[in-house]
């Protein structure tokens, strides 16, 4: 499926539905990627090579897990019980976590993910979220579900 970022604005989510998933696509602004590295040592596996290693394409491998730092595509299902979890953005402490710097919350067993989907430690969830494939059809539109050309 294709899907327009063109009304996506920085720091905004968009969840589309991808063969019957659902998928969520974030704009992140600068401070949210900024976040990224300030959380590495409370992750699972910060540089999905480890559990993660099968939970993205090999071009969705790096910090951002994206192609582009920006957008991240992930499906927003949590890898403990399947639950939709909760995108909770703003970088202020939470109930669930005092040194929150934004991402996803899985109200029904408590998992939490960063702003890159990356799960963390100490939670029932034991992987990242999943990139589905996808590509750039030009700047403001992805198709979801097939990979870049130059990675097939
Ligand atoms: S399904 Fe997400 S924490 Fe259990």
């Amino acid at each position: 499926m294709t899907q327009s970022l063109a009304k996506i604005e920085a720091g905004q989510m968009l969840t589309v539905s991808w063969r019957s998933l659902p998928v969520f696509v974030l704009n992140r602004t600068k401070a949210q990627l900024a976040t990224l590295p300030m959380v590495d040592s409370r992750l699972v596996d910060p540089k999905s090579t480890g559990a993660s290693a099968d939970q993205q394409p090999k071009y969705a491998q790096n910090e951002a897990r994206s192609i582009k730092p920006e957008w991240l595509v992930v499906i927003g299902i949590c890898t403990h019980l399947g639950c939709v979890p909760d995108f909770v953005p703003e970088i202020k402490p939470e109930p669930f976590d005092p040194e929150w710097k934004g991402g996803f919350y899985c109200p029904c067993h408590k998992s939490r993910y960063d702003l890159a989907g990356r799960v963390y430690q100490g939670v029932p969830a034991p992987k990242n979220l999943p990139v589905p494939p996808y590509h750039f059809i030009d700047d403001s539109t992805i198709q979801i579900g097939v990979d870049p050309k130059e990675a097939a």
